[in-house]
């Protein structure tokens, strides 16, 4: 049975109309650093009511087309008694998936890593999809350190994976999000990290070309072209829209469905500005959304860390967030 017409649909609805996702798919381990950081108790039940209230901001399906979910979120209820995937699904917005198992470090070469999740990939996908799954998400990590990083073996290895994530989702009848992250760790330049997000993005489409991946039923989640954490002088938003798209036009066939960014550490109203600065370079060739965790949820962390249980407060901070993220990809000129 084709899955074809399904997956572009699903596809499409993901990055159109100037919505985008919400990335909720923190692993236990991450979201507990997230919580820790901030004095928050990590139970499964304390994460559940944190998604909770994030999941049942009103208006969220306005702003935001899909949740990306981690395995533990997808199984539990809410308190009216729906799974969560149930719930999103009533409310507009599209349920997703993290399926990687991580970045693990690479055999012979422990600076990087290579993500795995590859071995039973098929059986997990057709229950996910069994439970209302409908768009999987896999991250590849891609490391700039001078002179060594990234190596020719960790953008080739990790591509390869993103490729075969891809063409089985497709089979099971799952939207893939394919996402090579270039991190923006480090002291390197804007030009750096054009070069290594170019790299890696023609050989991300190289290795999706030779598994047969249908590009317009999968979204790309790159990062974007932008000076690392700690350079000296860092390019300004401006410049870092302008690389951005400039290196997308070169490396993303037009036939993608879309373009969902990941905010990968900048500030959150950093990211929606970049947002909207590369929107306002348009007409691009595909939609250019956003696809933003601690972007879209930080503010609202934050809130609900200092007023404990303020609910309609960190929501307003959600919704601030996720508002503006739509009004950013939503600008044409
Ligand atoms: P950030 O926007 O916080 O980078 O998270 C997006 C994501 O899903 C990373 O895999």
């Amino acid at each position: 049975m084709s899955y074809a017409n399904e997956l572009r649909e699903v596809a499409r609805t993901m990055v159109s109309g100037g919505r985008g996702l919400l990335a909720a798919d923190e692993s236990s381990p991450t979201l507990t650093k997230r919580f820790d950081a901030l004095g928050l108790e990590s139970t499964a039940d304390t994460r559940l009511a944190w998604r909770e209230m994030l999941f049942t901001t009103p208006g969220l399906s306005d702003w935001i087309s899909g949740v990306i979910l981690y395995d533990e979120t997808f199984r539990q209820r809410l308190s009216n008694g729906a799974t969560v995937p149930e719930f999103l699904s009533a409310n507009g917005m599209l349920p997703g998936i993290k399926v990687d198992t991580g970045a693990k470090p690479m055999a012979g070469r422990p600076a990087e890593t290579v993500t795995e999740g590859l071995d039973g990939l098929a059986g997990r996908l057709a229950e996910y999809r069994s439970l209302g799954g409908t768009f999987a998400k896999w991250r590849a990590v891609i490391k700039i350190e001078e002179g060594a990083l990234p190596s020719r073996a960790c953008i080739l290895a990790n591509a390869h994976a993103l490729a075969r994530y891809a063409r089985i989702c497709q089979a099971e009848g799952i939207v893939p999000i394919v996402e090579p992250e270039v991190l923006m760790d480090g002291n390197h330049s804007l030009e750096r990290s054009f070069e290594v997000t170019s790299t890696t993005l023609n050989a991300v489409f190289a290795e999706l070309w030779n598994q047969e991946v249908a590009l317009d039923q999968m979204v790309l989640k790159p990062s974007m072209v932008i000076s690392g954490k700690g350079a000296a002088e860092r390019a300004s938003r401006k410049e870092v829209a302008a690389a951005s798209v400039e290196c997308y036009r070169n490396t993303v066939p037009a036939a993608v469905a879309g373009i969902a960014l990941l905010s990968g550490g900048q500030n959150d109203h950093e990211a929606t500005e970049h947002l909207a600065l590369m929107n306002e370079l348009g007409p691009l060739p595909w939609p250019v959304t956003f696809s933003y965790g601690r972007a879209l949820q930080d503010a609202a962390m934050n809130s609900w860390a200092t007023k404990r249980n303020d609910v309609a407060a960190a929501q307003a901070a959600l919704a601030d967030r996720a508002s503006a993220n739509f009004s950013a990809s939503s600008v044409r000129v």
